[in-house]
This record gives C-alpha cells, structure tokens and sequence, in this order.
C-alpha cells in the first residue's frame, strides 16, 4: 500500500478556502462571476468555494486531458475532453483550478477562454506547485504554495484514488 503523509488538515485548507472566498467576493461584488472549473480535480474545491462565495454567481466545468501524462508526472500537451456548454463573452471568469503545477494546463484554458472575449478573466488556484512551473501564468488567488512532492487529496488523485480525502497528503510509493 501507498503511504499517505499529511501536508495540510482539512481545518487549514476549510480556513484558506474562506479567505479565498472572502478575497473573491471583495472584488465581484454586483458582477455576477462565472466560476469555471477544470476536472476532474476541481470538484472537491469549487464546492466549498461556491459554497463560502456568499453572493450571485453561476459554475461550469470544462473537462481537459493530458497527452502522454504518467501517474504521478505531468506533461506535455492538453486537449478538450468536454468543452463549454455556455456563452462566456462578456462575463467575468474565474478559472478555478485545484492545483498548478507545470502551467500547461491553466496556460491552455486560459487562452482557450480568452479566445472567447469574456469581460475579465482571473484565476483562483488553491495549490500552487510554483517550484515545478515550465510555463509563467497569472495567479490572481492563491491558497497554498505546495511542496515539489506528489500529492493527493482534497481532490487531487493518484491513478484516479484519493480524490475523496478532507486533506493534503504526499504520496510515497511503493519501494
Ligand atoms: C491536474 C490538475 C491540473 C493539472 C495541473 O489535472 O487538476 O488541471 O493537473 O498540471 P499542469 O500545471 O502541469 O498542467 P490532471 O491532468 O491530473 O487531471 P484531473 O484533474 O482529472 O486529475
């Protein structure tokens, strides 16, 4: 069995997603914001933001792929698995995404959405890998700068498991 190793609580993540929240709402008040996630991480994440965004907004979801992707490394090319089902120009986006790592992905939907002319377009990332980063992107929200370790939780899977845990958790694999 894989051994898992706290990294964050779920009281430290539930305390950083009301401060994210906080901060959002600060900045969207009367606009409405279209919060668009990207799964199939996202989900854990923007259930509890939407919930603690105490103000009018609506969701979406964009499924993305990797090409080439192994368990525990990212890589290379992304493709639209599932794409908007919703109008976007003229909106205020906020991408939400639970993690960063290489860049590729938010850098992918970034233009990908831009392309699209919403009114504005900011990004809130609740795990930040920034040691790992291959490609600068715009992080208007953070939660956490995380350790260069693979982690799961929260989530975050390895081979499609943990997604379910309340916390942060590096993963050590098997010897
Ligand atoms: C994870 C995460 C981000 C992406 C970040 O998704 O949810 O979308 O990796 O990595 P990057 O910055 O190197 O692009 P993953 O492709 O593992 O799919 P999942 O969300 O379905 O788990």
């Amino acid at each position: 069995m894989p051994q898992l190793q706290v990294i964050l609580s779920p009281q430290e993540i539930k305390q950083t997603v009301e401060r994210l929240a906080q901060e959002i709402k600060g900045d969207y008040q009367g606009k409405n914001p279209l919060l668009i996630g990207v799964l199939k991480g996202c989900f854990v994440f923007m259930a509890d933001l939407a919930r603690n965004l105490d103000m009018p907004l609506e969701v979406e979801f964009v499924t993305l792929s990797s090409y080439g992707r192994g368990r525990t490394e990212s890589s290379g090319k992304v493709r639209v698995v599932r794409g908007l089902r919703t109008p976007i120009k003229n909106r205020h986006v906020l991408v939400v995404e639970d993690i960063v790592d290489s860049g590729m992905t938010l850098n992918f939907i970034l233009d990908y959405l831009q392309r699209r002319r919403p009114a504005s377009l900011k990004v809130c990332v609740l795990f930040d890998k920034a040691i790992r980063r291959q490609v600068p992107v715009p992080i208007d929200y953070r939660g956490f700068t995380a350790p260069d370790v693979f982690v799961v939780g929260y989530g975050l899977d390895y081979d499609e498991r943990f997604r379910h845990l309340p916390g942060l958790y590096a993963l050590q694999e098997e010897s």
